[in-house]
């Protein structure tokens, strides 16, 4: 059978990194990436240390709005399919990248396969839900990470079960891989100590508009009175940093988008995490490190409702009050951290032992 694996981003290179391989042992696999992301820090270092291969296409659409960069992401992926043939489309996300490889299969009558199906936020204003349930509709094979995830699928929006599996999510198999590869000298280049910064990260198109990003921020410069902050800055955020010179204050570190292997050991050795990706919401549970969720709502909500992630939302106060709450009180912390959430490993052996039986 020939697998077509599409992709773009650095979040579908990391939760690809374990299928990848398998694919191309177990199929003839044909590599192709959008280009959607393309700076060295969100794109190549990924696969350097995450030893994958080159790809078979690289397309190169690069950033634009939505219509623009889908389009062209369309067009370029129809010719691509037209050409290889493949058997099976296969895709991981929500993102662009993964919408214009679905749709470009389905519209030639070829089957996707949705890994990281059925995750939803049930918040249509961002982008990647209208993805996700796009692409959920025209796949013919659809890996649910979790239990909320399947649940979405089958019941609430009547998807015929014969369609969907329960497979857990491949980035817990790409994390437990990376945070063995850590190496301990990196908190002595951010001057860091185990336990005692906050790790932080954004980049959601609603947290980037200037208003939002500047009140987000300004919470951040109060918290960072009481802790270290380590901020590895999105490319999309630095841009609006610089734009609008927002002021950041010393304790909150800068850095560029880091490697896997540093985000992983630093994000392990961090007292908690706050954020607005998705992954991390997960790869934080995976590593047992309180994550505050910077967002009104979640796809990962089977988290939150056990306690161990929390949702913090987007305005100065409740940040400050929720955040500077649990610095003060060492207690909570611990509480949280007890909480016990099962880990499933082997959601990329269950998909190939699918994939294998089609
Ligand atoms: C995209 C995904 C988002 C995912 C995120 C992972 C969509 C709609 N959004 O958001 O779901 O969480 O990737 O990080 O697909 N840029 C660079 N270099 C790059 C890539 C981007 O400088 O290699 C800058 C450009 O200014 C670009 C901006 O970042 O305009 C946004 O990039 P884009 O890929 O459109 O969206 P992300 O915010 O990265
Ligand atoms: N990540 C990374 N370096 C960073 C920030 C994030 O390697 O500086 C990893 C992170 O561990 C996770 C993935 O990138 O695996 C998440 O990507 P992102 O937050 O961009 O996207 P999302 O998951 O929200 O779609």
């Amino acid at each position: 059978m020939k697998i077509a694996t599409i992709f773009g981003t650095r979040p579908e290179i990391i939760k690809l990194s374990t299928l990848i391989p398998q694919l191309d042992i177990e199929f003839e696999q044909i590599l192709i990436h959008t280009g959607q992301h393309y700076s060295y820090q969100m794109d190549k270092i990924f696969f350097e240390e995450l030893s994958l291969r080159d790809c078979d296409y690289t397309l190169n659409i690069g950033s634009g709005s939505h219509a623009y960069q889908t389009g062209k992401m369309l067009i370029q992926l129809e010719n691509v399919l037209l050409h290889e043939k493949p058997d099976i489309v296969l895709v991981q996300g929500d993102t662009n990248s993964t919408l214009a490889g679905a749709l470009a299969a389905s519209k030639l009558q070829i089957p996707v396969a949705h890994v990281e199906s059925g995750c939803r936020s049930f918040d249509r204003r961002m982008p990647e839900e209208i993805n996700r349930i796009l692409v959920d509709q025209i796949s013919n094979y659809l890996f649910a990470p979790d239990e909320n995830a399947y649940n979405n699928l089958t019941s609430l929006e009547c998807i015929p079960s014969e369609k969907v599996f329960l497979v857990g999510n491949t980035s817990v198999d790409a994390c437990l891989r990376a945070m063995k590869l850590f190496n301990e000298k990196t908190l002595n280049d951010y001057s860091l100590e185990k336990g005692k910064y906050i790790l932080f990260t954004l980049h959601r198109q609603e947290n980037t508009r200037f208003e939002e990003l500047n009140e987000i921020l300004m919470a951040l410069n109060t918290i960072s009175k009481k802790i270290k902050v380590l901020f590895p800055v999105h490319l999309r955020t630095r841009k609006v940093i610089i734009e609008h010179k927002i002021k950041i204050e010393d304790n909150v570190i800068l850095t560029d988008p880091l490697g896997y292997k540093d985000f992983m050991g630093l994000l392990t050795n961090s007292k908690l995490v706050m954020t607005d990706s998705g992954g991390i919401q997960e790869e934080a549970v995976i590593l047992n490190i309180p994550c505050l969720i910077l967002r009104d709502n979640t796809e990962w909500m089977g988290y939150v409702e056990k306690g161990k992630n929390i949702i913090l939302g987007t305005s100065y106060q409740k940040i400050v009050e929720i955040v500077n709450d649990l610095l003060d009180n060492k207690e909570k912390v611990d509480k949280i951290r007890k909480i016990k959430v099962q880990i499933n490993e082997g959601a990329t052996e269950s998909i190939i032992s699918i994939l294998k039986k089609i």
